[in-house]
């Protein structure tokens, strides 16, 4: 692990005094990620923390019995891993009532990476199986706030990162992005629940959950609020016309912090908590220690990446849980737990069979690291180059068709 994150990781430690909760090895808040342990956060410990739960055979079973599809990859192998109230989304399904989808995206970056991925194509199938309105938010009033960025620069990256999630194939009769530096201007109703919100929390709330201290600006500690609002479907009128519709929220367990504050205030405004399910973090190449992050162009890759690059990158960065030779790798075989190009695979080798084939041979040494690297490079090569074909044809009238307020093909 390099110095810079034991560094990080311990001083988060030490300044989490606040928090009771066991954070002997990892530390996770929405914005920083660390473990200690190469096979990255221990998941199970995160429930029992955060108060989660997690997604059993049970739920599994439910959603396949309510849907008529087999789950999802990410759901089959536990990547997308605890859920707070799915079985009341289900049982709203079952009663054929409604639901929407709100996940969201702090424009950081021109392009995405590989990892932001993951809950979109998440909320993608969602979207498909249940066929549900699904809203975006794009929090370039976050990044603005956080990050050393001119407004506009926010504005510019909002924008290249909305033509990467329009290009994972969303349908525009389903779905609505906002950036909230343009919409909550347009949009009484969701300032109107803004303020709601920001009158049920206080500061000292906020700094319990978010560990915000007397000299973070103001900005920071409204910005919950903020993430809040599009968990109420009233903050969206042209959609539901002011009824009150159950939310199901897709996203990284890092971001949990905000939907356990928005769950403790929206009984008090007269709305149901929001559903949540919970994804496992994309670990950086160098290994799980941490996530991957669109500001280290090395341990990334990006969606605008050539074949080249992502070659480049998987075989010279992508940690191995292989052996130093090859004698003795094929006697002592390679660890798939640690190993990146292994981890990358189960979210991106959608045969389970061929997976499950893969795991075997490395772990018994039949396969070699070089062999392995090569699979992962097969797998992701055509899904970002067909990535970026899609993205190549959306225009600015598309970009502007999703995210004008309308209504949705939906009758509420
Ligand atoms: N804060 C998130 C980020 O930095 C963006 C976000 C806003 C989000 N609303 C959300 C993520 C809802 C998941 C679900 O990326």
């Amino acid at each position: 692990m390099s110095g810079e994150i034991i560094n990080k990781l311990e001083n988060v430690t030490i300044n989490d005094k606040a928090d009771k909760g066991d954070v002997d090895d990892d530390f996770v808040d929405p914005w920083t990620v660390v473990s200690k342990s190469e096979t990255g956060i221990d998941y199970d410990k995160l429930i029992k923390k955060f108060g989660s739960s997690k997604i059993d055979q049970e739920l599994l079973d439910r959603f396949e019995k309510v849907t008529g599809k087999k789950v999802h990859h990410f759901l089959r192998r536990g990547i997308v891993f605890s859920h707070r109230d799915m079985h009341s989304i289900l049982n709203q399904v079952e009663a054929g009532k409604p639901f929407y989808l709100y996940t969201g995206r702090g424009p950081s970056s021109h392009s995405m990476h590989i990892g932001h991925l993951v809950p979109f194509i998440l909320c993608k199938w969602l979207q498909d199986v249940f066929n549900v309105p699904l809203v975006i938010q794009m929090t370039d009033d976050e990044k603005f706030m956080w990050k050393d960025l001119k407004m506009e620069e926010a504005q510019k990256m909002t924008m290249e990162n909305v033509k990467d999630i329009i290009a994972i194939g969303f349908d525009v009769e389903k779905t609505f992005i906002f950036s909230d530096l343009t919409y909550i201007g347009q949009c009484p109703e969701f300032y109107q629940n803004m303020v709601k919100i920001q009158k049920c929390v206080t500061f000292n709330q906020v700094k319990g959950i978010f560990g915000f201290d007397d000299s973070s600006v103001i900005g920071k500690v409204a910005f919950p609020s903020v993430q809040a609002t599009p968990a109420l479907s009233t903050s969206f009128p042209h959609i539901f016309k002011g009824k009150k519709v159950p939310c199901l929220i897709p996203c990284a367990i890092d971001q949990d912090p905000y939907f356990r504050m928005t769950r403790d205030v929206t009984p008090r405004l007269g709305f149901k908590k929001p559903a949540l399910l919970h994804s496992t973090f994309f670990p950086a190449l160098q290994g799980a220690q941490t996530k991957m992050s669109a500001s280290d162009s090395n341990t990334t890759i990006y969606l605008n990446d050539t074949p080249k690059q992502l070659k480049n990158k998987v075989n010279k960065h992508a940690f191995s849980g292989g052996q130093s030779t090859v004698e003795e790798h094929r006697r002592v075989g390679g660890n798939c737990d640690v190993d990146i190009a292994y981890q990358y695979l189960t979210f991106f080798l959608e045969d389970d069979d061929r997976l499950e084939q893969i795991r075997k041979d490395y772990t018994s040494g039949a396969l070699l690291t070089g062999e392995l690297k090569k699979i992962l490079i097969d797998t992701l090569t055509p899904i970002v180059t067909r990535h970026q074909e899609r993205r190549a044809k959306i225009t600015d009238e598309v970009l502007k068709q999703f995210m004008t307020p309308r209504k949705l093909a939906f009758d509420v």
